[in-house]
């Protein structure tokens, strides 16, 4: 298998991260209009016309650092997995910041019943999202860190899609009043152990899939 090269969701490259572990194989659509670089590197997983065809895909997400980001490639899509902090946890149930939330209790159709929490996951530490924005389907930026200036006041850390200025929180949350209508849309997926989420899968009886959700 080979390595490509990684990039930094569009922000500046930090060369003491380590961001992208993406695992990718077979050709990727461009995603709206946001030119983003990303780092890629091969996996375990199967041939890339078996993964284009919708077959699903394994992903170690034990090699993702707290408070960081990978994106892979599934179905042509951008997978966004973060391996939330505590820190970043506790902000999904702030009432201060879930104010300001479009759809703060997933009450529309974008995630599968197993994500359909506060955290919008199997597990609140980890986040498995689309990263399409819903409003014309940019790949929205991962800015984890909170700032008290940029951007929004006080910002407690999520994505912003750097199209039209959509913001969402760090559980794929739309916020109230930007372009995009509906919260990042949520993937089937499971855990296969501790260390591996499968991409494409429902737990065991369990019926979703991305056709059912109302935006993507
Ligand atoms: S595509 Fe994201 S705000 Fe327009």
């Amino acid at each position: 298998m080979s390595s490509a090269t990684t990039t930094d969701h569009g922000q500046p490259a930090d060369p003491g991260r380590r961001d992208f572990l993406g695992l990718v194989t077979g050709a990727f659509a461009a995603i709206g209009t946001a030119a983003i670089a990303w780092t890629l590197i091969d996996s375990m997983n199967p041939a890339a016309d078996v993964i284009a065809a919708g077959a699903p895909m394994d992903i170690d997400i034990s090699k993702i650092d707290p408070g960081q980001q990978i994106i892979v490639r599934w179905r042509g899509m951008p997978i966004l997995f973060v391996n939330r902090t505590a820190e970043m946890v506790s902000t999904l149930n702030n009432k201060a910041d879930t104010a300001r939330l479009a759809d703060p209790d997933s009450k529309v159709m974008q995630q599968p019943a197993y994500a359909q929490n506060w955290h919008r996951s199997v597990k609140p530490e980890l986040a498995v999202l689309v990263g399409i924005c819903t409003h014309l389907g940019c790949l929205p930026e991962f800015l984890p860190k909170p700032d008290p200036t940029e951007p929004v006041t006080n910002w407690p850390g999520g994505y912003l899609c750097p199209c039209h200025g959509s913001k969402y929180d760090l559980a794929g949350r739309v916020y109230q009043n930007v372009p995009a209508p509906d919260n990042l849309p949520v993937p089937p997926y499971l855990f296969v152990n501790p260390k591996t989420v499968r991409v494409g899968q429902n737990p065991t009886g369990v019926s979703y899939s991305l056709g059912e959700i109302v935006q993507l």
